[in-house]
């Protein structure tokens, strides 16, 4: 494979789809383009694929095929899971409890709800981006309807005990719903070990293709659609069903599963040599847990640093594409407020880098990467001072 002359460390923002996946997907552009709701010969055939690949996503998160419900990606599919626990248990009262270090594909959904009388306690974590039983516990109500926790942070990589959590939301009787964007395809999820009652899923996160994602939901109930029309999806979600996609999230899902247990290791491995030598240069500090973080997840504040986007464009200079956080924030002019919620001053929480790797990254890289942070953070420190950069 031809590497891109680039070195790419935003795996957590979106990675390259990978050869298999999109080999998978090809023949569903041009030879195999049906309408799956077509009963020709093409939509037969398109019908089929989709069914069978619904079979394969699910067996990978240890799920059947009718828990699960293609999407646009993860966003669709965590606004999906809230919209629908709402539906189902919305009866029960107007509160729901989540997390501060959550995506906006859940924060936002539930300040929309604030707005027309619902309330939702966001608790905060621990400096490491972990959240107790304990915690949760003491922030459900009688009333609580729904409990969204994120399954391991975009922003810091902290992996959550999800299995726990759930536990104490359905000793309460309340539903439990989890983000698994950055997790899926990174990390083992079985849903009936987890036990959670709804679970969001992206394709473009794993190697798969943007613009495709899945809701598992075990809820004995149709999802209560967001997107009305022709009915597609068992009537839950309407809109001709994007075919090439649903291969590529599967096929990409699949690999993923395949692979992990070797990946995850060597990804770790590079990980932690990131860490390592990132933490030599004085005034770095990690974000997240030290251990318990996705494989190839490194995130960091920097002493000194007005903004992270600016040891981002030196980077990208040097021919390196890296974050400072979520992809959505990169030129945000507000600290991130995963990082606000870890106890981070206002000036650390400004000025943060996360280094994302995808098995396709290498120890080269990893090398090449160390020794430009090296050379680049205390230049971005020297221009800040002489106020060359400023916010
Ligand atoms: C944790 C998490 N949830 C949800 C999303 C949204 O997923 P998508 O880009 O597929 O809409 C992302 C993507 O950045 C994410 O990292």
């Amino acid at each position: 494979m031809t590497k891109p002359p680039r070195i790419y460390f935003d795996n957590a923002a979106t990675t390259p789809v990978s050869e298999k996946a999109l080999a998978a997907m090809l023949p569903y552009f041009r030879e195999n383009f049906g309408n799956p709701s077509a009963i020709h010969h093409y939509g037969t055939e398109a019908n089929k694929v989709v069914e069978e690949r619904r079979k394969q996503v699910a067996k990978n998160i240890g799920a059947i095929s009718s828990e699960i419900f293609f999407t646009s990606g993860g966003t669709e599919s965590d606004n999906w899971a809230i919209s629908h626990a709402l539906a189902v248990n919305g009866r029960k009262g107007r509160h729901l409890v989540s997390t501060a270090i959550e995506h906006n594909a859940v924060l936002k959904p539930l300040e929309r709800l604030e707005g027309s009388g619902w309330k939702a306690t966001l608790i905060k974590p621990d400096e490491y981006g972990q959240i107790t039983p304990e915690q949760l516990e003491e922030a459900i109500r009688p009333d609580t309807v729904l409990v969204s926790v994120i399954m391991a942070s975009n922003v810091i990589g902290t992996i959550l005990n999800i299995r726990e959590l759930c536990a104490t939301a359905h000793r309460h009787g309340v539903l439990f719903h989890t983000d698994a964007v950055q997790a899926a395809g990174h990390i083992p999820i079985d849903v009936r070990q987890l036990g959670v009652d709804l679970l969001s899923i992206s394709a473009h996160k794993f190697q798969g293709p943007k613009g495709a994602g899945a809701l598992f939901s075990k809820i004995p109930r149709v999802p209560v659609p967001l997107i009305l029309g022709g009915g597609q999806e068992k009537g839950a979600r309407s809109g001709t069903e994007n075919v090439p996609g649903v291969v590529g999230l599967s096929q990409a899902l699949t690999e993923a599963v395949e692979n992990m247990d070797q990946n995850s290791k060597r990804l770790t491995d590079l990980r932690d040599q990131l860490i390592a030598s990132t933490l030599r240069i004085p005034g770095t500090y990690l974000t997240g847990h030290p251990t318990n973080r996705l494989p190839g997840h490194a995130s960091f504040v920097i002493e000194g640093l007005a903004h992270g986007a600016h040891l981002i464009n030196e980077l990208n200079e040097a021919g390196i594409c890296a974050s400072s956080g979520s992809a959505c924030s990169a030129s945000s002019r507000e600290a991130s407020g995963v990082l606000s919620a870890l106890g981070l001053n206002e000036q650390l929480a400004m000025a943060a880098l996360r280094l994302s790797l995808s098995p396709e990254n290498t120890e080269e890289e990893v090398e090449t990467v160390a020794k430009a942070l090296a050379r680049l953070i205390p230049k971005v420190r020297d221009l800040t001072k002489n106020n060359r950069y400023s916010h």
